[in-house]
């Protein structure tokens, strides 16, 4: 009966170490640093300004964590790792770091080259490099802080929009009119350019207004293709198809 208790205290105890310690190492251990591939270089001089305060938590998808700056203007993006594939002691201990997505960076690179209007994507920096850049102090969720070598993460900044999912429903019927082909358009252009949308769905919670005009927030699901490009009229008959499923819900 004894040996029991003190087992259990035993277990309680490291499984409270392992919860603390988990808790305080998730944000950076699931972040994407040291990246060695080459990509676009790095040049946006307002870095310094933005990262003299500490960015808070914005958003989380399934690629990618974003935070905002202090002004509300800018929004830092970093990528997620892979979930490891490991047994639950190994996911826990974080002896088995998830892998880096590589093609998600090399679609963000691609689409700052083509896509920076219809992103509104300021600055990329996707791959380690030794030029002076500042630290950055990340606030998550819970208020957590975490110091992140801006050096050494991959990460992007994009200007702060309005998610459509939340000022669509605020709009009147003229002004959504106005949005929508806005939208269209925006459709037409990504397409044109050789874009192919791999969603099965218009997800609105990828699309954003900045001064009124709509972007794509998000990049990691849309891929060049040489024959769009050449051809783009079936990629823009689907997602005009798509927005208007959504738009007639
Ligand atoms: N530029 C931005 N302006 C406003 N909110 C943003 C911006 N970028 C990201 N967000 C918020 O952060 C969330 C996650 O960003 P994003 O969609 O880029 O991540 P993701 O991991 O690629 O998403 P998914 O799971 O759809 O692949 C968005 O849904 C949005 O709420
Ligand atoms: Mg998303």
């Amino acid at each position: 009966m004894k040996h029991k208790s003190l087992y259990l205290i035993a277990f309680l105890l490291i499984a409270s170490i392992l919860f603390v310690y988990n808790a305080k190492n998730y944000l950076p251990k699931s972040l994407t640093f040291d990246v060695k591939k080459e990509f676009e270089p790095f040049c946006f001089p307002q870095l310094e300004n933005i990262v003299k305060k500490p960015l808070k938590y914005l958003g989380q998808g399934m690629q990618s964590i974003a935070f905002i700056s202090s002004d509300g203007e800018y929004v830092v993006k970093f990528f997620l790792k892979k979930k490891p594939k490991a047994n639950w002691l190994a996911k826990m201990l974080y002896l088995k770091p998830g892998s880096i997505r590589y093609d998600i960076l090399a679609r963000y690179n691609k689409a700052y080259k083509d896509l920076k209007q219809e992103s509104a994507l300021v600055a990329v920096h996707l791959c380690s490099s030794t030029q002076p850049i500042p630290s950055c102090t990340l606030l998550d969720k819970y208020d957590n802080e975490y110091q992140v070598d801006l050096c050494r993460a991959s990460f992007i900044i994009q200007k702060r929009g309005i998610p459509l999912n939340k000022i669509y429903p605020s709009l009147n019927e003229e002004e959504r009119l106005n949005i929508a082909n806005k939208i269209k358009a925006l459709l037409k252009n990504i397409a044109s350019k050789g874009y192919k949308n791999m969603s099965s769905h218009f997800n609105t919670e990828n699309y954003a207004l900045v001064n009124d005009e709509p972007i794509i927030i998000d990049l990691g699901n849309v891929v060049f293709c040489k024959e769009i490009k050449q051809n783009p009229s079936k990629e823009i008959d689907k997602m005009l198809c798509y927005f208007e499923q959504w738009n007639t819900k």
